[in-house]
């Protein structure tokens, strides 16, 4: 072969060679869709509402489930449709302690099939999830067993226009479920003294059995809430000091 034809070969070789390893890295990382907890996050209606400047009519006066979602992945199968009548059994219980709190009329499974696509999804990788009835259904049990709402209650943590120090709630929260949780608060707007409690975060192994949600030493990352698209969101973790635990509005009787 002439010097000149060997080098474009050689050269056609090394280019061949790259592009199979970027094609490669390609489908490495769209296919990855690893993740180690599970993290049942729970709202309160309220800062919800205040959160998106919504009027909401009478949101719920007590803590309802965001979601459950798997830490580092989202839209894990974006074939794997929301199918409203594998979670007909659960409605009546998803309406109460998974209700859409953002739309004042709500159409019925909007936010379920948000939660489902964005999350459930890839917590369906386990077993014991692998179906929209397994996911919404765990969802429900966990909160449940959770009681959230009692176990802030026992503690005297209840919504009042007192402020609470955020320690205080971390150090009911870990010692009622022996794990760190993550709480979260909206920042203090212009006219207002102190952040508002606003999300928290119980944390689960892939076995389902609760655990930290920060590693050892791991600084607390701001993690932003995961509204369906075109709703802005403000939560960050809470800074320590004193934070706002807003009663839902008075319009309730
Ligand atoms: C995605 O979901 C579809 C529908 O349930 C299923 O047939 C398919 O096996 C799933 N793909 C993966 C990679 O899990
Ligand atoms: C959870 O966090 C606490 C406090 O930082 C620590 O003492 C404990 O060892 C952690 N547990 C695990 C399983 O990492």
């Amino acid at each position: 072969m002439e010097p000149a034809a060997a080098r474009r070969v050689l050269l056609c070789s090394v280019c061949l060679a790259l592009w199979c390893l970027r094609c490669a890295h390609g489908l490495r990382s769209s296919g990855n869709h690893e993740w180690e907890k599970l993290i049942m996050v729970q709202h309160w209606p309220a800062t919800v509402c205040k959160e998106i400047e919504n009027n909401c009519r009478n949101p719920p006066d007590y803590w309802t489930i965001h979601g459950l979602w798997a830490d580092k992945a989202e839209k894990c199968n974006r074939s794997w449709h929301f199918n409203f009548n594998e979670i007909k059994d659960l409605v009546q219980d998803m309406k109460i302690y998974w209700p859409d709190v953002i739309h004042s009329e709500p159409v019925l499974s909007r936010f379920w099939k948000h939660e489902w696509e964005k999350h459930g999804t890839c917590a369906a990788q386990l077993d014991a999830l692998n179906s929209q009835k397994k996911y919404f259904g765990k969802g429900l049990d966990l909160y449940k067993g959770l009681a959230l709402n009692s176990m802030l209650e026992k503690f005297g943590i209840i919504p009042s226009g007192n402020y609470y120090q955020i320690a205080d709630i971390k150090d009911a929260l870990a010692n009622v479920y022996g794990v760190i949780p993550k709480i979260q608060c909206l920042p203090p707007k212009q006219d207002e003294e102190v952040q508002t409690l606003g999300q928290i975060e119980l944390c689960f192994t892939k076995d389902l059995q609760l655990r930290n949600c920060t590693e050892h030493g791991e600084p607390e990352a701001r993690r932003r809430g995961a509204w369906p698209a075109g709703v802005a969101t403000g939560l960050e973790v809470c800074k320590d000091g004193p934070a706002f635990y807003p009663p839902p509005q008075e319009t309730k009787r």
